[in-house]
């Protein structure tokens, strides 16, 4: 039997969702990676501190030769169990390119190269948002956001956003959508499923940077939404601790909105 240690690899550990995944993981073997080491280090060491068990490594998750050394470091310490792909940017970044690249390339990077460890039950989590609901079907746009790193793609993408980093976000995680439909035969015929989750607005640095420049809007949103309150990242990360449990085995190639119901509310109003 065989005694390696089945790893769960959290991108964006260091980040607000990042983080309470790792803690509602809790008693399983955490590999923890974010863009430095510096915060690698600090999540790993609060993370030891209340007991989890954990390693970790940084990887900027737009560089190709980083994201193998992250796998290479993931297959020698074990076996890949899954792979829960927090790490992003919104926005407020203002570079399109950037939201594209981070939130988009990034993923498909990471798609194919944990592909090449995932086994019979791993399972991919990746990162997606309400946000992409609000875009809609596209036969121009959706063949660039599922081929992110095709050549032309971002240009291609770019002339539907109107110059708005906010709304470049809202296509990549539209993108992130179309990627998990686009590899789940790919891991479907090693025995893994990949599924995406679409948060709505959560209560993390990322929202609350978003919040600052944007009150009105965040402030109707809250008002809309049914459960008449933003999220916190346990309720996301609860959805994720079933996402990677043998629960949702039937579970691939769909999103799962975690929003309080509010987008649906949104969209039908226009
Ligand atoms: N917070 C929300 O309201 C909300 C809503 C919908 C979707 N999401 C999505 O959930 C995910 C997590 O969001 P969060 O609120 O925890 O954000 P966060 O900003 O707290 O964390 C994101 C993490 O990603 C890391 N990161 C950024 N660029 C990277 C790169 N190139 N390589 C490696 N790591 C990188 C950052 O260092 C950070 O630790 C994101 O994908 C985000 O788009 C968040």
């Amino acid at each position: 039997m065989s005694t390696k240690k089945n790893f769960i690899v959290i991108t964006g550990g260091g980040g607000g969702i990042g983080m309470a995944c790792a803690k509602a993981l809790k008693g399983e073997e955490l590999f923890i990676t974010d863009y430095s080491q510096e915060i690698v280090d600090r999540t790993v060491k609060i993370l030891k501190e209340k007991g989890h068990r954990v390693m970790g490594a940084p990887c900027d998750i737009t560089d190709k030769e980083d994201v193998a050394r992250l796998k290479d470091a993931v297959a020698k310490q074990g076996i890949f169990k899954a792979l829960v792909h927090t790490a992003g940017v919104s926005g407020t970044v203002k570079d399109l390119k950037k939201v594209f690249t981070i939130d988009l390339v990034g993923t498909e990077l990471l798609i194919e190269a944990f592909h090449d460890l995932a086994k019979e039950n791993t399972v991919a989590v990746l990162f997606s948002s309400m946000m992409a609901h609000a875009v809609p079907p596209n036969a121009q746009y959706d063949p660039a956001l599922a081929d992110p790193q095709a050549a032309g793609s971002f240009e291609t993408v770019s002339r539907f956003v109107d110059g708005s980093s906010d709304t470049m976000y809202n296509f990549a995680k539209r993108g992130v959508q179309l990627l998990s439909v686009k590899h789940a035969d790919a891991w479907g015929a090693k025995g893994a499923r990949i599924v995406t989750i679409s948060p709505g607005v959560i209560e993390t640095a990322m929202a609350m940077k978003a919040a600052e420049e944007h009150p009105e809007r965040m402030e109707l949103i809250k008002k809309m939404t049914p459960l008449g309150r933003n999220g916190t990242p346990e309720d996301v990360s609860d959805v994720v601790r079933f996402l990677v449990s043998d629960a949702a085995r039937f579970i691939t190639a769909t999103d799962i909105l975690v929003d309080g119901g509010v987008i649906h509310k949104l969209r039908k109003l226009g």
